[in-house]
This record gives C-alpha cells, structure tokens and sequence, in this order.
C-alpha cells in the first residue's frame, strides 16, 4: 500500500476512534429563561444574514437557540415553544456543525448523536453553508401525522414556519446571524442525514456569529 493512502486510512481510523468515544447523548445546560431583548425590539432586528463568524457557538449558547426553537416550555404536557398541528410534534431538528449531526430531544432537553462527519457543505446549495457554525435541518417525520398525505406536507411546512421564527427571534435577541434556507439538494442531504422514507426535509437555517465578530 502507498504511504499517502496509509496515512489516509489511518487518520480516518484515528477520526472514528475519537467519535466512537463521545457520548451516544449529551445534555445541553439548561436554558437561560430569563432576560433577552423585549419582544418588540427582537421583532424590529429580525434580519435574514448570510455571513458568519466561523467561530463555533458555546454550548450555553447552542442550549438556548435549541430552547428557543422547539424546547419543551410546559413540562407537565411536554408542550413547546412552537405549537404543532394536532400536537404532533413532527419536526426533527437535525444540528449540523464541524463536529458531526445531532438531533435535539426536547423531552431531555439534550442532543443525540447521529454522525461524525462534518456534513455542512451538504445542508444547502450557498456557499456559506460550509463554514456557518450552525446548520440546523428541520426534519418532518411523516408517521408522526395522521392525516392526508396533503395535510401532512401543508402542516409540516406550517410547524416548521413557526420554528423557524423562533429561531430568528432568538437571534435577534442574542446579536446572531441567522437565514432560513430552501435551496437544498434534498436527496444528498437526505442521505447524509440518513433519514428514513417518512421523513422529509422541510428547511435549513444557518446560524452564527455575524461576520467580524471574535
Ligand atoms: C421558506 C423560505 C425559504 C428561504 N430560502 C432561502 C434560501 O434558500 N437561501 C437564502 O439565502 N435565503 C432564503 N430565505 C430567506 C429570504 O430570502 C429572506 O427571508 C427574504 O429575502 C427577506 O429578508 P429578511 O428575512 O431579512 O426579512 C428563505 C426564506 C423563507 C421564508
């Protein structure tokens, strides 16, 4: 074997050695309630942005954002931030980021662990998609919604507005960049994500420090 092959293979064993050691789950610290910009302040700084920092954001940081979007705000009903259709509670945010794909599970308020691989470049078709800190994938589960198959993309595509909002509310709050993204080759990302047939991806939206920031 060829000396630059064998390094290859060897780094790749040494990258899926370390990934194998991190926890299956890991819990985010618990959101920050309290504070924030006062809602109609948030509301006039909402912005779409498309230049980031590439500096990663800090797990508190990351806890709220996911809090904000779709975190459980009543715990006696498991009810969220964003209302569903039915309760369903169908969307999936997939977290993409240098250091693999996690899902967000709102009941534990944690994220799991779905890959290693750093599958930015794949969550849309802009360039700044790559190094954005943050890509989150909105994920509509299809077997989560009894109904048509009419109602289930109109609702999902619904669910995933009011997330989406939330996420940038948040941002506006917190001095974030953040764009909501459609153009998305949903195929390769799809099996990057490795979803199964019922679920669908809805959106993407990039998340970060603006531009400049340190
Ligand atoms: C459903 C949806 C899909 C969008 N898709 C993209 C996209 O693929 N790429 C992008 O750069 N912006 C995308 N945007 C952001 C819009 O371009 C942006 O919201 C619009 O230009 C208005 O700007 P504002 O968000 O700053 O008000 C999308 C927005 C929505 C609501």
């Amino acid at each position: 074997m060829r000396y630059p092959i064998r390094l290859a293979l060897l780094a790749l064993l040494v990258a899926g050695a370390a990934w194998a050691r991190e926890p299956a789950v890991l819990k985010l610290p618990p959101p920050q309630t309290e504070g924030g910009m006062p809602l109609m302040q948030a509301l006039k700084a909402r912005h779409s942005a498309r230049e980031f920092s590439p500096k990663a954001l800090p797990p508190q940081q990351l806890a709220n954002l996911l809090w904000a979007a779709a975190g459980v705000n009543r715990p006696d009903s498991g009810k969220r931030t964003a209302p569903t259709a039915r309760d369903w509670r169908e969307i999936d945010l997939y977290v993409a980021t240098a250091e693999g794909v996690q899902v967000y599970v709102p009941e534990a308020h944690a994220l799991r662990r779905v890959s290693g691989r750093d599958i930015r470049a794949l969550t849309g078709v802009q360039d700044f998609v790559a190094t954005a800190p943050v890509n989150l994938v909105y994920v509509a589960d299809l077997g989560r919604m009894d109904t048509t198959p009419e109602h289930q993309r109109l609702y999902a595509a619904t669910d995933t507005g009011f997330i989406a909002q939330n996420v940038y509310l948040y941002c506006a709050s917190a001095g974030l960049a953040c764009v909501v993204r459609g153009s998305i080759d949903r195929d390769a990302l799809a099996a990057a994500l490795e979803l199964g047939p019922q679920q669908i991806i809805v959106l993407a939206h990039s998340v970060g420090y603006p531009a400049g920031a340190k």
